[in-house]
């Protein structure tokens, strides 16, 4: 049984908790928010995807910290759980790790590529003493996106040709999401999940080439990437934003084709995750849930057997952040930039 302390009682917050209270694997022994109505329960944050932070945990039955820190230096916690606003990740995962404690730590890794570097150098030290972590890039583990990274790993289709990736929502306009500052535009935090994706697919680009624009924070609000592999690559390409009018849907989509099949998945759309080949359109079944359903025990499961989470490190987090940063300098110069 894994003792667990959750840090950042908001929408993530809520809807790791919302999962913990569903395993055997591990109990929360403590949380921690600096607004006291987030700690208590009486604000109880709402997820932006159906079936997400539905407030199932017992929070009455837990420590409570008013500051991550004090969360930190609870003797009883052994894996911290960072949900933290995205410019507290590295200072509060680097003083967990330093504690000796196991980390999850939401996406994106760190607000910076300098600091993402930080944390992945502190990951590697702690994790040679057997302290563990992992970023929370939850689309690895999402039913219909692990279907396709196995496709793609099989090559059970041929080899892909191309591939576009699409993550539009609203604004979330709360807290941090105000900043662009602060939470990096949609471009790191929302967009990320699909850069992580490509990266965790096709490897790093050579260089991206985006084109972007600001309509809400000061970040950039929406983008439109290309990912370049060099010749006899894949043709790799994301757009994300959260620059919609309200009302749009949380739509993520991909259309992948392969050399002997297409696939098309659209979690807005009444269609299931559609497989075309040989003239027919095949529909394929998925597990149930979301990501977060399967990265949490993943990780628990990694704490318990005593290995390194393999299907997302803390540096594969870094280098998400670093071709974001990459994406982020190429909408400003507006020309291709590498990675
Ligand atoms: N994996 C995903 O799909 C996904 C989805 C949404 C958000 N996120 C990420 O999760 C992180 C949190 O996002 P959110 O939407 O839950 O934010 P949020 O604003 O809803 O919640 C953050 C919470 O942290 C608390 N907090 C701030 N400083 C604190 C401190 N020093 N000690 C303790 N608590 C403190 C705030 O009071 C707030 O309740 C962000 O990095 C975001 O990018 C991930």
């Amino acid at each position: 049984m894994i003792k667990v302390g959750v840090i950042g009682i908001g929408m993530m917050g809520s809807t790791h908790l919302d999962i913990y209270s569903r395993l055997k694997q591990a109990r929360v022994v403590a949380i921690s928010d600096i607004d006291p109505d987030k700690l208590s329960g009486k604000a109880r944050a709402k997820g932006n995807i159906e079936g997400q932070a539905q407030g199932l945990f017992d929070m009455a039955a837990v420590r409570k910290h008013d500051e991550g820190m004090k969360l930190i230096a609870d003797e009883e916690v052994e894996l911290v759980d960072i949900c933290l606003p995205t410019p507290l990740h590295m200072k509060y995962a680097r003083a967990a790790l330093k504690a000796g404690k196991h980390v999850m730590v939401e996406k994106p890794l760190a607000r910076t590529r300098r600091e993402a570097d930080i944390l992945a150098q502190c990951a590697e030290e702690a994790e040679a003493a057997g302290i563990f972590s992992m970023p929370a890039m939850c689309m690895r583990f999402w039913p219909g996106w692990d279907w396709l990274k196995a496709a793609i790993v099989k090559e059970s289709y041929g080899r892909v040709l191309s591939a576009h990736f699409r993550r539009l929502v609203t604004h979330p306009a709360t807290g941090f999401y105000n900043s662009g500052e602060e939470c990096g535009g949609a471009l790191l935090d929302a967009h990320i999940h699909d850069t992580d994706f490509v990266q965790w697919c096709f490897g790093m680009p050579q260089s991206v080439s985006s084109h972007g624009y600001c309509k809400i924070t000061s970040g950039v609000d929406h983008v439109f990437t290309r990912y370049d592999f060099g010749s006899g690559g894949p043709m790799v390409t994301a757009e994300g934003g959260w620059a919609m009018a309200g009302g749009f849907p949380f739509t993520m989509q991909y259309t992948v084709n392969f050399e002997k099949a297409t696939a098309v998945y659209d979690n807005a759309a009444e269609a299931p995750l559609t497989l075309y080949r040989k003239g027919r359109a095949e529909a394929i079944s998925l597990a149930e849930g979301m990501g977060y359903d399967y990265e949490i025990p993943y990780f628990l499961d990694c704490i318990r057997k005593r290995q390194p989470p393999a299907t997302v490190t803390i540096a594969d987090g870094a280098r998400s952040v670093r071709i974001c940063a990459a994406e982020n300098a190429s909408v400003l110069k507006g020309r291709a930039v590498r990675v």
